[in-house]
This record gives C-alpha cells, structure tokens and sequence, in this order.
C-alpha cells in the first residue's frame, strides 16, 4: 500500500473526519472494522435468543409487549449492522455463513442461560446498560455507516436498559420471593456483564490500532471501570447485593474498586464451552434451514420480475 495514502487517511482520521464506503482506506483498517461490525450484527441475532425464551412466559401482556418489541428492537439492530458491514465489501450471506460455521464470534454473554423472569430483568439492566456504556463512544466512531447505526441503536438501548430496571424495581419491591430471585440474577449475571467489554487493555490485540483509527474511544478496562461505577450505585437502590467481596467505593479515586474476573471462563466460553454455545448455534441453524423455502421465494420472484421487464 502507498506510504503517502495511508499517512492521508490517519490525517483524516486525526481531524475527526468521518470515512465514508467509497474512500480510500487501509486493507486492515476494512478488515477489523468487517471484524468487529459482523461480530456485533451477530450478538444482536443471537442476543434473540436467550430473551426469546421468555415471550410466552412473560407475567402480563404488558410484560410481553414491551419484551416482544425489544427482541423486535435486536433483530433490527442486527439487520442494520450487517447493512453497515456489507458497505466495507463483504455480502451478508458470507458473514451468516461465518457465523453458522462457527467460524465467527458473537458476544460471549449470549451463551448464558435464562433460568427465571427475573433474567430478563438483569439483562435489560446489565447486559443492555453494558451495551449501551460501550456503545454510546461508537457513535463518534470514525466510519460513517456503522456510526450512524450506533445513533438509533443506542436510543433503542437506552430503552431496553430501563425496561429491565424497572423489571428489577417491581421485582425488589414484591414479595421475598420475588426479590431473592433478582438476587440470583444478579449474582449469575453480573462477572460475564463484565467480560463483555473484553480482555483486560494488556491483552486485547485489536486496541492500539483501532484506538489510533477511532474505532474506539476508550478501553476495554476504562469502559469497565466506567460501567461498574454506574451501576453498582444502582443495585444498592434496589436493595440488592453483589457477589463479589473485593468490591469496595475508593473515595480517594472516587471509583468502585472490584475483585479479579475469572478470565478462564472466558477464554471456554469464546473457545465454544459456555453454557449455550451449542445451543445457540444450533438455534441460529435451524432459523436459517426454516427460512430456506422464503429465501428461494424471494429469488424466484427476482427472476421472474427480471424476465418479465426484459420482454
Ligand atoms: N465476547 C466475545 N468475543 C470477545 C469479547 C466478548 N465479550 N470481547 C472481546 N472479544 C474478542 C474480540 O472480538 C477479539 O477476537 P477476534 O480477534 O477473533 O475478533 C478478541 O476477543 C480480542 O479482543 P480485543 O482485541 O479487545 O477486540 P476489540 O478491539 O474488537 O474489542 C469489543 C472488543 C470491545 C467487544 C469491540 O469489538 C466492540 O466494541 N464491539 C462492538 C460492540 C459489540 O459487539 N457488542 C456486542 C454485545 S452488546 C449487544 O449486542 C446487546
């Protein structure tokens, strides 16, 4: 690649100039953007899952509006990320295809089950609210698309997030019952809500260059710290406990100081040995086998329109 491009393009990327699809950009700069743009269309899909489990059972109608829309509200997040990755060169098919063979990530925290209602809860609250404090810097990433994308996502998420916390307040303000299961969920939910953000800065291959790209804007460490410290006061609201020990408010740093995550369950469930990992594939599959027949419709349809207006 041309030495005088590339030092252009950082010069561009230096004055907060935002690159659009038919600029001129470095191979490995549409590589890991291709890379974590299809990871990210991927969690939102598989995100379906574990919330989709739910639907049926959700305690009112109210309930189940709400969490139809926001599953709704993933799917579509999804489709226009995979839009946003498809402007860098790559077709959907192939990104699905990558996902199906396993040969793809998707956000570890989709490979935990969701044993009660109150899971739902916790996730609107943790998983979502991670999501958001991870995503909100993405809006001023450096590629347009997926910048752009990341405006509404966020305004989605947003909404997501307080529906699962208030989920939480009725259940923290119910019976004994009620609140010990928030409890659980919390505790189960909350070391993997803090391996979404990813391996600690001293092992994550990807961050100096996408932080020189603004990709990213902050760490996967700097987003942890700031997500613990907004939510930890949250759960106290609730009335609820954290099960980590360690976790301890600095008032010197006026930071929540917390105990050492378990990166080896990470490192299993990344590896494909979460708890869901085969079945969420194997959900993800059958979804694709099911909506074969609609595919063939569609591009049967294609044809015959094309032949039609070529008569
Ligand atoms: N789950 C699965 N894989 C992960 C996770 C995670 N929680 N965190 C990091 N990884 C992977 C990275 O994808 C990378 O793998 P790869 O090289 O095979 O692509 C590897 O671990 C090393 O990590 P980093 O070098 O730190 O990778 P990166 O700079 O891409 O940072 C991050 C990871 C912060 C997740 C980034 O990709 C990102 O911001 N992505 C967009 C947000 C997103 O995908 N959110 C999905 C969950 S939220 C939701 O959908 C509701």
């Amino acid at each position: 690649e041309d030495a005088g491009a590339a030092a252009r393009f950082q010069a561009r990327i230096d004055a907060e100039e935002r690159i659009e699809p038919n600029d001129w950009m470095p191979a490995a700069y549409r590589k890991t953007l291709t890379r974590q743009i299809s990871q990210h269309a991927h969690s939102e899909i598989v995100g379906m899952l574990p919330e989709g489990n739910w639907i049926t059972r959700a305690p009112s109608l109210r309930r189940k509006a709400a969490l139809l829309a926001k599953v709704q509200d993933e799917c579509g997040h999804g489709l226009y990320l995979y839009a946003a990755a498809e402007t860098l060169g790559t077709s959907r098919e192939e990104m699905v295809d990558a996902l199906l063979e396993g040969r793809a990530k998707y956000s570890s925290i989709f490979n935990y089950p969701t044993l009660t209602w109150a899971d739902i809860g916790a996730i609107g609250w943790l998983v979502d609210g991670a999501a958001i404090m991870n995503q909100i810097p993405l809006c001023r990433c450096s590629y347009g698309p997926y910048a752009r994308a990341m405006i509404r996502v966020c305004k989605e998420e947003s909404f997501h997030q307080r529906q699962g916390y208030e989920i939480m307040l009725t259940l923290c303000r119910g019976t004994p019952e009620q609140k010990a299961m928030a409890q659980d969920a919390l505790n189960r939910w909350w070391w993997p809500c803090l391996m979404m953000f990813g391996p600690p800065d001293s092992q994550s291959q990807h961050s100096d260059q996408s932080t020189k790209w603004k990709i990213k804007r902050f760490s996967n460490d700097e987003l942890r710290q700031k997500f613990v410290d907004a939510t930890v006061p949250q759960g106290h609201y609730l009335g609820l406990t954290f099960p980590d020990p360690d976790l301890r408010f600095n008032e010197e740093t006026g930071h929540w100081e917390f105990g050492e995550i378990d990166w080896d369950e990470f490192r299993q469930v990344l590896a494909g040995n979460g708890p869901c990992n085969r079945e969420r594939l194997a959900a993800r599959r059958k979804a694709h086998e099911d909506g074969a027949w609609v595919r063939d419709a569609a591009a049967a349809y294609a044809e015959k329109r094309r032949a039609r207006t070529e008569m």
